[in-house]
């Protein structure tokens, strides 16, 4: 890994992607190597959106690894409330840390903040534009339960303001997946992100109705309707409730298909799959900690480069 910041999945190779994920798998195999690897080590905690799996795994990721976390808390109990800009901020934590992890609501953020600081800046989540490390986390998923070798993939829900949708897209470009969308007309895929596929050469098709083509897939990906990035409330009511699977709807599915869901889940995920051998959700969950503590040992050093 030679990046500076981790901002975006489009900046990630094949190459980096197979490098985090041969790092997790090691590390998941034997974590207690690693547990004092980082032992001087602060990360810097800067969630300005609510979190709890990506903050809380990048926490215990970085203590696994020996170090300790600063975490500027909620916005309501910082400065932000007093207005100070996000530039500010983040050149004052990197005083106090030596590696930030951002997550803010406007898109393009990440990219910004990482111009006012030295310390490795990784991008937890950018308004709806991009979310790297949950890409690197479902990537690590799919390799583990459906392999990269002629994958097939239905990414189904909320495509427009999904954040781990586009970055998911590009990184399945880059190991060659055929790549299916599935949404309402209202919430395809963003026209930049399409156009980013399509220069890429990626292999996409786009549906409104899973049936059609649920029984190809190996992986199914359900997100959730991102009601807070909605402009306006009615046109989220419109959409609500749409794209929802129970056990029915996997009845003209692959027997081992896989089904996959960043969290939270409102209601797109009966809670009957839970109990199915389809159900990875909470799997890919727990594997943002061996993915999150590969990263930064990557980024802060671990790793010869
Ligand atoms: C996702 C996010 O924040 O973009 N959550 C997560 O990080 N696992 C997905 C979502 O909020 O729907």
């Amino acid at each position: 890994m030679r990046h500076d910041h981790i901002i975006s999945a489009k900046q990630l190779s094949r190459a980096d992607i197979e490098e985090v994920l041969d790092h997790a798998a090691t590390i998941a195999e034997n974590p207690a190597a690693f547990a004092d690897r980082h032992s001087d080590t602060l990360l810097g905690l800067l969630f300005f959106e609510p979190s709890t799996r990506t903050k809380m795994s990048f926490a215990t990721a970085m203590k696994r690894l020996g170090g300790d976390i600063v975490d500027m808390g909620s916005v309501e109990s910082s400065s932000v409330k007093k207005g100070e800009s996000l530039a500010d901020t983040v050149r004052v934590v990197e005083g106090y840390a030596d590696a930030l992890v951002l997550r803010h609501p406007m898109e393009g953020s990440a990219k910004m903040a990482s111009e006012f600081v030295d310390v490795p800046l990784v991008n937890a989540g950018d308004g709806a534009g991009q979310h790297p490390t949950q890409t690197l986390l479902d990537l690590y998923t799919i390799r583990e339960n459906a392999g990269f070798d002629d994958l097939t993939i239905g990414i189904m829900g909320d495509l427009k303001y999904g954040r781990t949708v586009h970055s998911l897209a590009h990184a399945l470009t880059t190991v060659d997946a055929h790549q299916h969308f599935i949404s309402p007309e209202s919430l395809q895929l963003p026209r930049s992100v399409r156009y980013d596929l399509h220069e890429q050469g990626a292999d996409v098709r786009e549906h409104t109705d899973l049936d059609e083509i649920l029984p190809a897939l190996d992986v199914l990906y359900v997100t959730r309707i991102q009601r807070e990035r909605f402009p306006d409330e009615s046109e989220y009511r419109e959409v609500a409730g749409q794209y929802q699977i129970d056990g029915e709807t996997l009845d003209v599915a692959k027997d081992d298909l896989t089904v996959m869901h960043p969290l939270p889940r409102v209601d797109e995920i009966a809670h009957e799959i839970d109990q199915t051998d389809h159900a990875k959700y909470f799997e890919q969950a727990h594997n943002g900690v061996p993915v999150r503590m590969a990263l930064l040992d990557l980024i802060l050093g671990g790793e010869p480069r």
